[in-house]
């Protein structure tokens, strides 16, 4: 069947229709391009790409550079999944102009939208990148670029008045109008009631099964990330231990000749050989 690129009134009617959008995360290229070819609806380039791909300890770590470079390679990859392109810290809490200039250069490399973490200034820069004909994704509950102010990683909305805090965040930034928000460790229940209050989608990580859809960072999913495993991780392969058994069997077979064989090997005739 012809596939098409998915569009942002696509992902707002999947709510309506009531079809659960997924979303993964991507950095690369080859990767890009196989959770395009599965039919992944979404593909976030995250500002996770700190963590497991940099090896640095915060996502607080990377700029635009390294967010235009991610996302340039993953653009190259992707043809039918709706891209959004994760704001990094400081490209968007100095002021809403920085901010709309830093959301454009995203979509100048050819995302869809982009995504931004909530923080105190949050609405006002929404707001004023929603005007600039920017689309944006919002981000509430755990917010890794600012889990300091929030207590660190843990999960977020536990007692009333928190809950009621993240479901006043949710209204407010669908009426500013982003076209989704994501759900970050927040308990299933309370990510229900946000879920059903809004008419955009909640894309849920460690918000349980009633929100719109789910995202998962790619690498936990593959069991590439080896430092620290949430919770909300669901492993469907551990490719860890399969990739260092390939990269043992090599060095062992460059040590014992056994690689490269002759069908490895490029060969010339005896003669031409002889001439040398
Ligand atoms: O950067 C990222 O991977 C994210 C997801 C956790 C939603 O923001």
């Amino acid at each position: 069947m012809e596939r098409k690129k998915i569009t942002l009134e696509d992902i707002k009617k999947m709510k309506q229709k009531k079809q659960k959008i997924t979303m993964l995360t991507a950095y690369d290229f080859p990767t890009a391009s196989l959770i395009d070819q599965a039919g992944i609806d979404m593909i976030l380039v995250g500002d996770s790409v700190a963590n497991v791909v940099l090896g640095l300890k915060s996502t607080t770590e990377v700029g635009m550079t390294e967010m235009i470079h991610h996302t340039k390679a993953v653009k190259r990859a992707v043809k039918y999944a709706f891209l959004v392109g994760d704001m990094p810290y400081e490209s968007y809490q100095t002021n809403p102009e920085e901010s709309v200039k830093n959301a454009k250069r995203f979509i100048d490399e050819g995302c869809d939208a982009v995504k931004l973490e909530w923080f105190d200034k949050c609405p006002q820069v929404t707001e004023t990148i929603i005007k600039a004909g920017i689309p944006v994704m919002g981000h509430i509950g755990l917010t890794p670029q600012t889990a300091d102010q929030l207590g660190g990683f843990k999960v977020q909305g536990k007692d009333a008045d928190a809950a009621k805090r993240l479901i006043s965040q949710a209204g407010l930034l669908e009426k500013l109008g982003c076209f989704s928000i994501v759900l970050e460790c927040v308990p299933d229940l309370v990510a229900k009631q946000i879920t059903e209050k809004l008419k955009i989608p909640t894309v849920g990580i460690g918000a349980g099964i009633y929100c719109d859809g789910q995202v998962l960072v790619t690498h936990d999913l593959l069991g590439l990330f080896e430092r620290f495993k949430p919770k909300f991780v669901k492993q469907y392969i551990n490719l860890s231990p399969k990739i260092l058994e390939a990269f043992k069997k090599y060095k062992e077979e460059v040590l014992n000749g056994e690689f490269p064989g002759p069908e490895h090997s490029f060969t010339i005739k005896k003669e031409e050989l002889d001439k040398i």
